[in-house]
């Protein structure tokens, strides 16, 4: 299983998603490939934020050595999934999907609500961790096999 995780920047949300993701799967040997981008370019090269980076290692996740890169129309064919934070991320992805079966891949990855851009906010880093890991944790409870 190929899993991308996307939001604008690719060095707050979604590098906490690919942490958390690659870490439920290694914990569950699901040995699912997990990835993350920016629909955004601003970035591209860098580290994960700072703040991310602090509260990924406050719950023992490692995302320190994570590169940020752009979203590209390939990842539609090397990914079995997409999932995205918020419906902007949504917008923009889908404006790049070239058929059906691409925009299919693509999910907000709570589903029913948005993982908020915590850039402007030092406080919202760890409320934005936990409804990450959340979104991961069912994730990992519907395509994981047991
Ligand atoms: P992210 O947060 O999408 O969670 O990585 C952002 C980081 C940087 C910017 C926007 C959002 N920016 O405009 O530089």
């Amino acid at each position: 299983m190929k899993i991308l995780m996307v939001c604008l920047g690719n060095i707050c949300r979604s590098p906490l998603a690919e942490g958390v993701m690659q870490h439920l799967s290694d914990e569950q040997r699901l040995n699912w490939e997990i990835d993350s981008a920016g629909t955004g370019n601003w970035h591209v090269g860098e580290a994960p934020d700072r703040r991310s980076i602090r509260v990924a290692r406050e719950h023992g996740i490692d995302i320190s050595r994570q590169v940020c890169r752009q979203f590209r129309q390939s990842d539609f064919r090397d990914f079995d999934h997409i999932f995205v934070m918020d419906k902007n991320n949504l917008q923009d992805v889908l404006s790049m999907a070239p058929d059906r079966h691409s925009a299919e891949k693509v999910k907000l990855l709570l589903v029913d609500k948005e993982v908020p851009d915590p850039y402007y906010d030092n406080n919202q880093f760890e409320p934005v961790f936990e409804l990450i890991e959340g979104g991961c944790r069912d994730i990992v409870r519907e395509l994981g096999e047991h």
